[in-house]
């Protein structure tokens, strides 16, 4: 049997880099689509090991024909839509442009395969950020959304007009709602991986604090190895739908820390409130993190926590790494790699 053909979007990226590889690892064919830039940023997928297994073809969501042609040149079995302005804090600078990418070029991408392709499969990468100011604890398929930022606003317009072109063109277009998934891979603003990295750093001499913003925000953190193999059940399933992949537990900022600090073996105490909050190095009082109210955001997602039932009885998907597990690889990753 031919190999199935799959096309991500956003492969560049974090998301992008773990499902090729598992895509690879189940012998499809896969194409990455990355955007042209003065240098081809493969870095992720050379980590992994397989930048060269790849096919590349060049794409921005913004630019409507030239995804047409990718999808008329080439049958694809699978589309994968990881490609998105993902940083939540840009999106209140760069409101238009998260709009135009998250917003729009899922309708674009979604009328190239309804007009030359309407048998692929596609899956739209939707966020719990679209629950934003949540109306429901834990968060669920059927929760009404609330988005507090441009990004998750473009994203709620994604998820709608995903929903749209499942039930107007009966394609099999599926939104996978995932909550916050982190890796070693992550990109360095996303606070995870800037403890991660900071903390590290520490750790190996640098007697630097790290500057964060509201600690008290929580979210419900997996691994994206394991979210990237939910994103290729969706599309195995033989109906479209909507599914929440989350680990079902939620854990502050501060936490975070906590578990990171733990790891690197730097003992640390919480003193102080609000901007005056800080970690202190328990051996040699020094400053490890400290507040600056630039971090904070305009509009603030307080608490999201998900329910993944529906994902683990008709898709049989588990999460299998909690956060305490996630901060450790993430902290060791980056202190090996400062070695
Ligand atoms: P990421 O590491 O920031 O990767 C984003 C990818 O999108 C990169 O490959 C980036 O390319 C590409 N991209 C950005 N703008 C583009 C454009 N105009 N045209 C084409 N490609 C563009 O994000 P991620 O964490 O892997 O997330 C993957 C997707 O899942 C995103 O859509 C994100 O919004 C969504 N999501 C993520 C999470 C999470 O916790 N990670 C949770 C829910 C949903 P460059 O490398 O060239 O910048
Ligand atoms: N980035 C960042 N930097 N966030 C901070 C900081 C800081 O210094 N200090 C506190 N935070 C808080 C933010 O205010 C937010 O409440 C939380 O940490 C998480 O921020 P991010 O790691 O930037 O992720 P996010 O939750 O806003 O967005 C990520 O998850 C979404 C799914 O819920 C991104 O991956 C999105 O693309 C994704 O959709």
């Amino acid at each position: 049997m031919a190999a199935k053909r799959a096309l991500i979007t956003g492969v560049s990226g974090q998301d992008g880099a773990y499902l090729a590889r598992l895509l690879l690892e189940k012998g499809y064919e896969v194409t990455g689509a990355i955007r042209r830039s003065s240098q081809p940023e493969t870095v992720r997928l050379e980590t992994l090991g397989i930048a060269q297994e790849l096919k590349y073809v060049f794409c921005d969501l913004g630019e409507t024909n030239n995804l047409s042609r990718i999808i008329q040149e080439t049958e694809f079995d699978e589309i994968y839509n990881l490609a998105a302005q993902s940083f939540v804090g840009s999106s209140w600078e760069l409101p238009i442009y998260t709009s135009d990418v998250n917003g729009l070029g899922v309708a674009r991408l979604l009328d190239a395969i309804r007009t030359y392709s309407p048998q692929t499969k596609f899956y739209q990468a939707s966020t719990s950020e679209m629950f934003g100011k949540v109306r429901e604890t834990p968060q669920t398929e059927l929760t009404p959304f609330h988005p507090r930022s441009p990004y998750g606003v473009a994203k709620v317009y994604g998820h709608f007009i995903t929903v749209n072109y499942r039930e107007s063109f009966g394609i099999h277009a599926t939104s996978g709602i995932l909550f916050n998934h982190e890796s070693p891979l992550r990109g360095r603003a996303f606070v995870t991986r800037k403890i991660s990295y900071a903390l590290a750093q520490y750790a190996r001499g640098s007697g630097m604090p790290v500057e964060l913003g509201n600690l008290d925000a929580m979210r419900d953190w997996g691994f994206a190895g394991d979210f990237v193999e939910g994103m290729w059940r969706m599309l195995q399933h033989e109906t479209a739908d909507d599914y929440v992949l989350a680990t079902g537990r939620s854990t502050t900022i501060r936490d975070f820390v906590n578990y990171t600090a733990s790891a690197l073996n730097i003992g640390i105490d919480w003193t102080g409130e609000g901007l005056d909050e800080q970690a202190i190095d328990r051996r040699t009082g020094n400053v490890v993190v400290r507040i600056n109210k630039d971090y904070y955001r305009p509009a603030e997602v307080d608490y999201l926590i998900g329910d993944a039932s529906k994902a683990q009885d008709v898709l049989g998907w588990h999460p299998k790494v909690q956060v305490e597990e996630l901060a450790e690889m993430m902290a060791k990753s980056d202190f090996d790699a400062l070695s």
